[in-house]
């Protein structure tokens, strides 16, 4: 039997800013209630990452690990939820929290390790896993679509990755899934 074709995109980066830079072009995208997972082996980016996608919503408060407090919270055009469930108890106080609460409202919610969850998470997010790459500071970010929100933004993700490209081509872009800011 076929397998379903997965949808995936690459893209590699080569410092910490090149990272946020492919962040920002995510948040440029993101509307209220959509969840992030991020995954990769310890130091691979996943904070520098939610740094600079919680910079592209506006919030100017400095993004920290939240290693050691399982979620912070940020204000900007939407507020950034922001978890890392590498330690084991964490996992378990995650299936402790309001999943639906937390993902509900005008919130973008970005969660470290969160394959590690996954099965407690709606199966409605986008997927990246960073590994890392020959040099120091080389990095490739796999793109991974699950569930209708983000197929419905396949498209405009693809080209919002692009080399060379800026997402303003999508500017005031109407919805393709009626659930667009
Ligand atoms: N291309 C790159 N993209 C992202 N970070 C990079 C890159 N090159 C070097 N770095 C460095 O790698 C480190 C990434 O650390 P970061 O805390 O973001 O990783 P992490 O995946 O969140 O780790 P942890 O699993 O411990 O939470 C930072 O010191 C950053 O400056
Ligand atoms: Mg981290």
């Amino acid at each position: 039997m076929a397998m379903p074709l997965v949808p995936m995109l690459l893209v590699a980066t080569s410092s910490p800013s090149q990272t946020k830079a492919v962040a920002a072009a995510i948040a440029d995208l993101c509307v209220a209630g959509d969840l992030l997972l991020l995954m990769g082996d310890l130091g691979a980016g996943k904070t520098a990452f939610t740094q600079g996608f919680g910079a592209a919503l506006g919030i100017t408060d400095a993004i920290t690990s939240p290693t050691f407090t399982l979620a912070r919270r940020y204000e900007g055009r939407l507020r950034l939820n922001h978890l890392d469930v590498y330690r084991l108890e964490q996992m378990s106080e995650v299936l402790d929290l309001d999943l639906p609460e937390l993902l509900d409202g005008n919130t973008v919610t970005v969660i470290e390790w969160g394959d590690a969850i996954a099965p407690a998470l709606p199966a409605d997010y986008l997927e990246l896993r960073i590994t890392f790459g020959e040099g120091d500071d080389d990095r490739m970010i796999d793109f991974r679509t699950v569930g209708p929100r983000w197929a419905a933004r396949e498209r405009r993700l693809s080209a919002a990755l692009a080399p060379g490209t800026t997402s303003t081509d999508d500017a005031g872009a109407g919805p393709e899934d009626g659930d667009q800011c």
